[in-house]
């Protein structure tokens, strides 16, 4: 017959440890290395194997970094594709694998929704609309032309191209609003300058920045700054995250207006993962919430700023 002392029996899921495969866009911004050790810490917290790649901005490294995710047969792979375009032949080669995938951050412009199961982020066109607002309301009572220079992310990157549209959707309420120069500075604080200087140099009357992210902002104030000019002053500044740094500057007036995008995603990630393997129902967009900082905001959250 049966032994008596059979030992208690275990689900499945306390006897292996679930093994996330995570593509990282890159370390270009405050933002990133916040949602890195966002993703990183929740992992940890949950208990999961989270196998790590930094793909430096380069979409080659993320396809490959994806194609050894599957060769190792994680669980689940969850990336931030660092453009919309161009992802359809990896997922598929997940989706043969049986492997789900995860979108966390940014989006993919692939027409088959089955290539991946959720896609957990923010609504990057609705912050450029409140940017564009906060604009707007600024500007109402403005007789004369305001002259707007824009600093985009990345090329091709779905918080560039959302940012953007949302931005000069709201403003074109005002012919008045016109942006005059607009290029891309790949989110970084290095390029944000260089970007800057360059438009500081082939415009003399610029009176609006509004810049993709803080660190592209943080940039151009040091080329601002060095052209003798006030940043939030001679030239109002409108920028996306709300990271420190970005909020420093902010309760030293010298960004006008911060809108928020919210980086610590690894909680919800480690949620989704947990329960796609559990074979529960997930919805297939999860937007994160975020609001907005004018100077006087900033100054009041700085002290209790996560990242
Ligand atoms: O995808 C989110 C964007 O990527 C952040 O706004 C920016 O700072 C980062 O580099």
């Amino acid at each position: 017959g049966q032994s008596q002392a059979q030992a208690p029996s275990q689900p499945a899921s306390a006897e292996k440890k679930i093994t996330l495969g995570f593509s990282q866009v890159g370390a270009e911004s405050g933002w990133r290395t916040a949602n890195t050790k966002s993703i990183q810490e929740s992992a940890a917290a949950a208990s999961i194997d989270l196998k790590f790649s930094d793909a430096q901005q380069k979409q080659e490294n993320q396809i490959k970094a994806i194609r050894s995710f599957i060769q190792q047969k994680v669980d689940v792979i969850a990336f931030s594709p660092v453009v919309e375009s161009g992802w359809d032949t990896v997922l598929k080669e997940a989706k043969d694998a049986g492997i789900p995938v995860v979108l966390t951050d940014r989006a993919v412009d692939s027409k088959d929704p089955s290539l991946y199961v959720t896609f957990l982020g923010s609504d990057f066109v609705e912050e450029g609309r409140k940017a564009g607002q906060w604009l707007v309301e600024q500007y109402k009572d403005a007789k004369d032309p305001v002259n707007i220079v824009e600093l985009q992310g990345t090329t091709g990157s779905a918080p560039a191209i959302d940012r953007k549209a949302g931005f000069e959707e709201v403003i074109a309420s005002n012919p008045n609003l016109k942006i005059i120069a607009s290029q891309t500075g790949d989110f970084t604080r290095a390029k944000g300058k260089e970007v800057m200087q360059a438009f500081l140099k082939a415009h003399k009357d610029i009176d609006v920045l509004y810049a993709h992210n803080d660190d592209m902002a943080l940039g151009a104030i040091q080329a601002i700054e060095s052209a003798g000019l006030k940043p939030g002053v001679d030239i109002k500044i409108i920028s996306v995250d709300a990271v420190r740094d970005g909020m420093q500057a902010a309760s030293e007036g010298k960004i006008n207006f911060i809108v928020e995008c919210n980086p610590l995603l690894g909680p919800q990630l480690m949620e989704a993962v947990q329960n796609i393997l559990d074979k529960k129902d997930i919805p297939k967009r999860i937007v994160t919430k975020e609001g907005t900082f004018t100077s006087e905001q900033a100054k009041e959250a700085l002290p209790t700023r996560q990242y």
